[in-house]
């Protein structure tokens, strides 16, 4: 317990340092909805201003069965419960995405065959209707469609694509805006500070809008590694979407510690021919191992820099920003914990702020006191 009154009685906290900026949101899994979790719960009360639903509002866990039957909306409704009783701003993700929808949903009624378009167009609209038209007016942003892009900018080759074609998109959008017209929608992704994913961004959200498709905002997703992105980069993706009259969210903000991730973040900078000059140092040129059940404080310091950058970045840009949202509470929760122990986020396994969690709140002191 003394270690939740202690992130607790951290002053200030996240929402307060950044009132003026942004909403300061948390990514909340099914025990700290159902409030089950007594570390997580008063940490998220305490700190946060808005909350995603990691899981509980994707297709699968939502609508796991066919027809109007095949709902299942007790978590999710407990989650916007959740949220409005504790005043916070809610989040709805994600509508429309190549992963965790199951197969029913692009199998015709034989249970073999590939549904056609007409069909898959005709569950996505009742999907849609049904999910956004329920908490209509209670969830203010949606992800409307997540990760529809590959990593060279082209459309992801999706079952979505495949059996609809390229206006899956454009009809997604107009679906969740005709269930509710007030909700801020947005289109969601990863990897966007890589230039030419980031361009292909761009080039869709341009061709959707020439179309008057109802998207209003970008999430980037945000799951960052010890050396990627640089502020630079953070600063000009969230400068490219602004630019376009969009308004910007940091949708599942992480930074992986983890010495694998490292590595592929490596392969992939240089597939993009990314100028590393300004970058922090990989953990492996720090001589640092990273797979260990306790970050060293070395590592630590690295940590915290990189998200003081990043909320530089953020703070820059804070009239496009509406939203920062972390993808889980503490390390212990998060979804970087894959075979591996991982060290991501700004509160540790016990419920503490970490050195990280200083540097965010430092951040937003410094900018202010420079103005
Ligand atoms: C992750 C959740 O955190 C995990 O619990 C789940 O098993 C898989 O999905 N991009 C997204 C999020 O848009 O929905 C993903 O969340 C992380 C990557």
């Amino acid at each position: 317990m003394a270690a939740v009154f202690a992130a607790c009685a951290t002053e200030p906290t996240l929402k307060e340092a950044y009132k003026n900026n942004f909403l300061i949101g948390v990514a909340v899994n099914t025990n700290q909805i159902f409030e089950h979790d007594q570390r997580g719960v008063p940490i998220i009360k305490s700190q946060f201003n808005s909350l995603s639903p990691e899981n509980v509002l994707k297709w699968g866990p939502i609508h796991p069965h066919p027809g109007p039957d095949g709902y299942n909306f007790g978590p999710a409704d407990r989650y916007v419960e959740f949220g409005e009783s504790n005043h916070m701003t809610l989040v709805g993700h994600t509508l429309v995405w190549h992963s965790q929808t199951p197969q029913w949903v692009f199998l015709a009624d034989d249970g073999t065959n590939t549904v056609d378009r007409d069909t898959l167009l005709q569950r996505m609209h009742d999907h849609i209707q049904t999910v956004v038209g329920r908490y209509r007016g209670r969830i203010k942003y949606w992800d409307v469609v997540n990760e529809a892009l590959a990593e060279d900018g082209t459309l992801r080759k999706s079952r979505w694509l495949k059996i609809i074609g390229e206006d899956y998109i454009a009809k997604a959008f107009e679906y969740a805006h005709e269930a509710d017209p007030n909700a801020v929608l947005r289109y969601n992704d990863f990897s966007l500070e890589n230039p030419l994913k980031r361009n292909g961004a761009v080039e869709l959200v341009k061709k959707l809008q020439a179309q008057g498709v109802p998207i209003h905002a970008v999430g980037l997703q945000c799951h960052a590694k010890l050396d990627w992105p640089t502020a630079e980069q953070e600063s000009d993706t969230i400068d490219a979407f602004a630019k376009l009259g969009l308004k910007v969210a940091i949708t599942e903000l992480d930074i992986d510690t983890s010495a694998s991730s490292q590595q592929n973040r490596s392969a992939d900078i240089s597939l993009n021919g990314q100028d590393q000059t300004n970058a922090v140092k990989p953990a492996a040129q720090l001589g640092i191992n990273l797979n260990t059940n306790r970050l060293p404080d070395s590592v630590q310091q690295v940590l915290a820099q990189r998200y003081a950058e990043l909320f530089g970045a953020f703070l820059k840009h804070r009239d496009a920003v509406t939203l920062v949202t972390f993808w889980g509470v503490t390390d212990g929760d998060s979804w970087l914990n894959r075979g591996r122990r991982n060290h991501p986020l700004l509160f540790d396994r016990n419920g503490q702020p970490k050195p990280a969690f200083d540097a965010v709140i430092k951040a937003a002191e410094e900018f202010h006191g420079s103005k």
